[in-house]
């Protein structure tokens, strides 16, 4: 039988994500109140991480271990990845196994041709493409304050990059209007944009975008991979910081969002990421609950 992999947003209906976050609070509760929840007994989730991670590598270990199985960390120095052993075969022989499999890779065609070998479900933790499991989280977070997100209006400041991606793809998923201001030259990809007609417009206009925003939302200038462009992005990016100014021109409660890391003083000021309007710890914090309720999902353990 073919796995379920979540290898976009895409792969889930509107319906599913919010199903999800339902459940994904059910499971904050849980571990907020003590309770012992551990499906997952006796399974094992293997992460291959091709780029650093923070938060979505311990909130995966974390969360399997909560949810009772084990997780094995390989970075590419330690499996032979790096070596030229063909990820196809990495992936025959992983998918015998472990049970499934999370990786943060640089061009979502490896993540694919991954997916396509595995016999188990392949998450995707990054790619060049996209970060879904962050915009699991980032709708949580607004979906536990505020109610439902159809319908809202949401702000992307900044690089037209694999998050931003997500969020075109969450916009028309769950029927919110995306406003992107991006650079010229840092436009989101063209057949994402096509995919999203109808809920998501693109300007060069920081100040356009955040007019009467629900959330606004921003990632770092210079993303993983993009280091030696970093100096010519920040002369690119001139004018795109959010700062209280940008942040007057939303919503009087909007929040702020941001997936982390962040800089201050770049693509946001620190009196705004640091500030009331800012979920960005809860959304940080989400990205255990929600994976784990993706996980739930992909495991098919819940009646
Ligand atoms: N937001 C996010 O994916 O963070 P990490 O790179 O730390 O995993
Ligand atoms: N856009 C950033 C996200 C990091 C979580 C990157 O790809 O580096």
């Amino acid at each position: 039988m073919t796995p379920r992999h979540f290898l976009s947003l895409r792969d889930l209906s509107g319906d599913e994500i919010r199903r999800l976050v339902k459940r994904a609070c059910e499971l904050k509760e849980y571990l907020k109140r003590g309770e012992r929840y551990e499906p997952l007994r006796g399974k094992t989730l293997a992460l291959i991480f091709e780029k650093s991670s923070t938060r979505t590598r311990v909130s995966f270990e974390t969360g399997m271990n909560q949810l009772g199985g084990g997780s094995l960390f390989l970075s590419p120095r330690d499996s032979h990845l790096d070596r030229g052993e063909p990820i196809e075969d990495t992936a025959r022989v992983l998918s015998r196994m472990v049970d499934a499999i999370v990786i943060r890779t640089h061009a979502h065609t490896e993540l694919e041709t991954f997916a396509a070998h595995s016999n188990v479900p392949v998450i995707n933790a990054l790619t060049d493409k996209c970060h879904p499991c962050q915009l699991l989280a980032d709708v949580q977070t607004y979906i536990e304050r505020r109610g439902d997100i159809k319908g809202s209006t949401v702000a992307w400041i900044g690089d037209g990059n694999n998050v931003c991606h997500s969020w075109m793809n969450a916009a028309a998923l769950l029927d919110f209007q995306l406003h992107i201001a991006a650079p010229a030259g840092y436009e989101p990809d063209s057949a994402v944009l096509d995919a999203c007609r109808g809920h998501v417009t693109l300007s060069q206009d920081p100040n356009r975008a955040a007019h009467h925003a629900d959330i606004v939302v921003t990632d770092a200038w210079t993303g993983m991979g993009y280091e030696e462009e970093k100096a010519k992005r920040e002369r690119d990016f001139a004018g795109f910081t959010i700062d209280e100014n940008i942040m007057s021109l939303a919503k009087p409660d909007a929040m702020f969002m941001h997936c982390l890391p962040a800089y201050r003083g770049q693509e946001v000021a620190a009196e705004v990421i640091d500030g009331p309007q800012s979920v960005v710890w809860d959304e940080a914090e989400n990205r255990l609950h929600s994976q784990k309720a993706l996980l739930e999902l992909l495991f098919a353990v819940r009646s």
